[in-house]
């Protein structure tokens, strides 16, 4: 079992919509038995609270439902249990070695797009509903490189590369 977990502040804006999008990508490539998918916020603000209903609309128009989700704060158990902790930008980066050191599962999650070149997905929270069609954006790109870097480390398609 390979285990993802995506982690922006909040856990209500973007990694619930990370979650939802490489759910759904796992499902489309008949992946989802291999793969624990799951998303943290490194600050308590919006613990078992749903996700922002902007991006659960955002989320919504391209099929993706993320209402379901439920904000958690990252814990220390975390980053020893997931194989990719993968943080939306570098203050969520720090957040996270901050409570367990540097590790190689902790990276920043824009490392897998390939058409953005920007570092941090940008914190839509404070924005208009604009922010949120944007971070979708880089989501999907970053999730498609994901899964490849997932197949290629960690599972062996010998028939379907
Ligand atoms: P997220 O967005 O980190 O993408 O979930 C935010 C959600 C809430 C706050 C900041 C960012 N806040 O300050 O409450």
């Amino acid at each position: 079992m390979v285990k993802v977990l995506f982690v922006c502040l909040g856990n209500i804006c973007r990694s619930p919509t990370a979650e939802g999008t490489f759910r759904k990508l796992l499902a489309e490539s008949d992946l989802s038995h291999g793969i624990e998918v799951d998303s943290a916020g490194t600050h308590a603000y919006h613990i078992d609270k749903p996700p922002d209903l902007r991006a659960q609309q955002a989320a919504a128009r391209r099929g993706i439902d993320i209402s379901y989700l439920r904000g958690r704060r990252a814990t220390e158990q975390d980053i020893d249990e997931f194989d990719y902790v993968l943080a939306m930008d570098r203050e969520n980066y720090h957040n996270l070695v901050h409570i367990k050191g540097a590790r190689d599962n902790i990276r920043m999650f824009l490392e897998f797009s390939s058409t953005f070149d920007e570092d941090e997905v940008p914190d839509p929270y404070y924005g208009g509903s604009g922010g949120f069609e944007r971070v979708l954006d880089m989501i999907e790109d970053a999730c498609r490189g994901l899964l490849k870097d997932i197949k290629a480390r960690h599972l062996q398609y010998k028939n379907h590369p």
